[in-house]
């Protein structure tokens, strides 16, 4: 069975308190248990993570080497300058869907880019939490 590692960067443990008018009243627990449900439906396993730590989002992305078959992170604002989260995928060369709930492209200049989106099979981003269902669907599709 396929394994799914499902990476959520900082703030994103703030999900349903942090700025609800853009990410919505869903909890990160939320977000989680609808893809546990989803995963059974597509018959692959998920793992989450979530940290406030560059070093551990590295180290938990080292460990996914030889563990996951995709990754599905939304590295919230280390999307933008994190070259050392983007080093660590590349390193492992895990496939990786990036994912946003907000539509960066709308929000402030800083947001539009990511140093991530280069070494990632696509983004998802701007469908809210429902964003996280398409990214693992994105990343099982990928790797069938
Ligand atoms: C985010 C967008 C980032 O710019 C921001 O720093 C986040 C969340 C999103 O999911 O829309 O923390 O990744």
């Amino acid at each position: 069975m396929k394994k799914i590692l499902i990476i959520n960067g900082p703030n994103l443990n703030m999900l349903g308190i942090r700025e609800p008018g853009i990410y919505g009243s869903a909890t990160l627990k939320d977000v989680e248990e609808s893809l546990k449900r989803l995963s059974a439906e597509l018959g692959v396993e998920v793992d989450f993570f979530q940290s406030n730590y560059e070093g551990a989002i590295i180290d938990r992305i080292h460990q996914a080497f030889g563990e996951c078959d995709g990754l599905v992170i939304n590295p919230g604002a280390f999307t933008h300058y994190s070259y050392a989260i983007r080093d660590a995928i590349d390193s492992v060369k895990i496939p990786t869907v990036e994912i946003h709930i907000s539509n960066v492209h709308a929000r402030e200049e800083f947001r539009h880019h990511s140093v991530i989106a280069p070494i990632a099979v696509g983004q998802i981003m701007g469908f809210g939490i429902y964003g996280y269902q398409l990214a693992l669907r994105g990343i099982v599709n990928h790797l069938q």
